[in-house]
């Protein structure tokens, strides 16, 4: 018995930008009613790759044959008519559109008379409803969505267009837990109706569990081609894509020291409709990582200690001295510094070069020193990119052009630049869209500045991360700190219990 025909065949794929091969002869084949995994370091190729699928990118070189046929991709009306749908790393959603707009948004159907809006409405709930999120109403603005929210819409769109072959890139970043699951339950009705899927993640497990098939890309080639996904080995798998062995460990906890001083004290901290009377501390040199789910307010607790929303209730203290609520440049002057959830939309000035982002935060340091303090400071920021191995290593080139996971690199880059004045940093999934080799890198910055008596407060969706890197842990369900313990006491399934406690799972 010979492999099934392929659905789906690129040959050869070369796409070059300005003083970049991001893919230098890339080889792909998926089959019909597979999950082929696309896997690789930040900066391998992979969106790059995928956007070559959605017409989005016009390749160099190489062949595509789809369904039997050659074809050529000329744009995203193409790629979709062809039966490719596509969703994206960086939502391509329009905020100021309803969820209905943006489900329908350059549609076929809707050129085609597909245009009373009622219709329109309906067929999008139908959609929602079909993904288990009849809840989200379809004339919703989406900029009011949270980051799960516009997921699903993402989705719904993609499963609009009847497609043969639907391509996603790192979906379940900006997931839970729980959503992961309905995720994975969607992908395998679409699998069993025939329609394959190409799936990116840095997760590993998940690679695991939904996964038929592995590609692995390394530096714009593919390195290794259609491995199962189930047997080849966690180390095989990094090794292909490092090209070495990378320990994904966590960096050595010091013992708990409880005479250091207090950084943060946060006290009955409320906002209603989100969390109610939180109290938490972290001293000098701890990690304090909050786990719960999507929704549950852990980041709207975050963006509260850092006054990007104000309390109906609580106080918070840094050095033992009350922050003025609801104002973050009093939690910046006192010695706050925050890495955001949404880095496209919060933390990055996107067409600024990667220096310009990683200083924004140092600026008064160099402001005042003129050329000199210029050179200075792109020094600091070139040490920065190599601390954090950021691609490609140059400070000049603008963020937008950077893979994911780099641009993340940058985020937290900024941070690490000053940590002269730091004294608390807040990161909101710190590791999202980051690749394993890089992680570990990440972990250990962070302890560094914990080890430098900096307090760190963090969020994570992934429940061992946050016991490997934090000290402490507090659970965090429906808004209320409902655990908090030594994360040396805690294993995965006991989080896992208390954070879906009574949860609809
Ligand atoms: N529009 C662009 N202009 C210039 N360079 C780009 C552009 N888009 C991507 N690149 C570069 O191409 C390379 C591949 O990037 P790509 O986004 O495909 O990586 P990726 O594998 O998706 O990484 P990640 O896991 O971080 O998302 C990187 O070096 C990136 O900086
Ligand atoms: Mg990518």
């Amino acid at each position: 018995m010979g492999s099934p025909e392929p659905l789906l065949l690129m040959r050869g794929i070369v796409k070059e930008f300005p003083g970049v091969r991001a893919l230098d002869g890339v080889d792909l084949d998926v089959r019909p009613g597979e999950v082929h995994c696309l896997l690789g370091q930040n900066g391998a190729g992979k969106s790059t790759l995928i956007k070559v699928l959605a017409g989005a990118h016009q390749p160099d070189q190489g062949e595509i044959v789809f369904a039997g046929a050659p074809v050529r991709l000329a744009g995203p009306t193409a790629a979709m008519r062809a039966g490719i749908a596509t969703i994206y790393q960086e939502l391509d959603l329009v905020d100021g559109l309803s969820v209905a707009e943006n489900v329908f948004l350059g549609h076929e159907r809707a050129r085609l008379g597909f245009t009373r809006r009622a219709e329109a409405e309906r067929a999008a709930r139908d959609l929602l409803a079909r993904l288990g999120h009849g809840e989200i109403p379809p004339r919703r603005e989406v900029g009011r969505l949270p980051a799960a929210g516009k997921q699903v819409v993402s989705m719904a769109r993609a499963l609009s267009h009847d497609a043969r072959l639907i391509v996603m890139d790192e979906p379940s970043a900006a997931l839970a837990h729980d959503e992961v699951a309905n995720l994975f339950r969607i992908i395998r009705e679409l699998t069993s109706a025939g329609v394959a899927v190409v799936y990116i993640s840095h997760r590993l497990e998940e690679i695991r569990e939904i996964g038929d098939r592995v590609t692995v890309l390394k530096d714009g080639r593919s390195v290794a081609g259609g491995l199962p996904a189930q047997t080849t080995s966690t180390d095989e798998i990094v090794s292909l894509m490092t090209g070495r062995d990378v320990e994904y460990v966590f960096p050595e906890r010091p013992e708990p020291e409880d005479d250091r001083p207090e950084v943060l004290r946060v006290e009955d901290l409320t906002l209603p409709g989100a969390f109610e009377d939180v109290s938490l501390t972290v001293r000098a040199g701890e990690i304090v990582g909050l786990a719960g789910l999507v929704g549950s307010g852990r980041s709207e607790i975050l963006e509260t200690v850092y006054g990007a929303r104000r309390p109906a209730r609580g106080r918070v203290l840094i050095d033992g001295r009350p922050v003025r609520p609801g104002d973050t440049g009093a939690a910046v002057r006192r010695g706050m510094g925050m890495a955001p959830e949404e880095r496209k939309s919060q933390a990055l000035l996107m067409n600024e070069s990667v220096a310009g982002n990683v200083s924004v935060a140092g600026l008064s340091r160099y402001a005042s020193f003129g050329w000199l303090s210029r050179r200075r400071e792109l020094a600091d920021v070139r040490r920065q990119i190599e601390a954090l191995d950021i691609r490609p290593p140059d400070p000049r080139r603008p963020v937008v052009t950077l893979s994911g996971g780099n641009q993340q690199k940058v985020v937290l880059a900024r941070w690490l630049l000053d940590p002269d004045g730091l004294r608390l940093l807040i990161l909101d999934e710190p590791t999202r869209g980051v690749d394993v080799g890089a992680r570990a890198e990440l972990y250990a910055v962070i302890r560094q500045l914990a080890g430098r008596g900096i307090g760190v407060l963090l969020v994570s969706s992934e429940v061992p991360e946050v016991l490997g890197l934090a000290d402490r842990v507090l659970v965090v369900r429906e808004g209320r700190v409902v655990h908090t313990g030594d994360a040396r006491d805690l294993d995965e399934g006991s989080v896992l219990n208390m954070i879906m406690e009574g949860s609809a799972l």
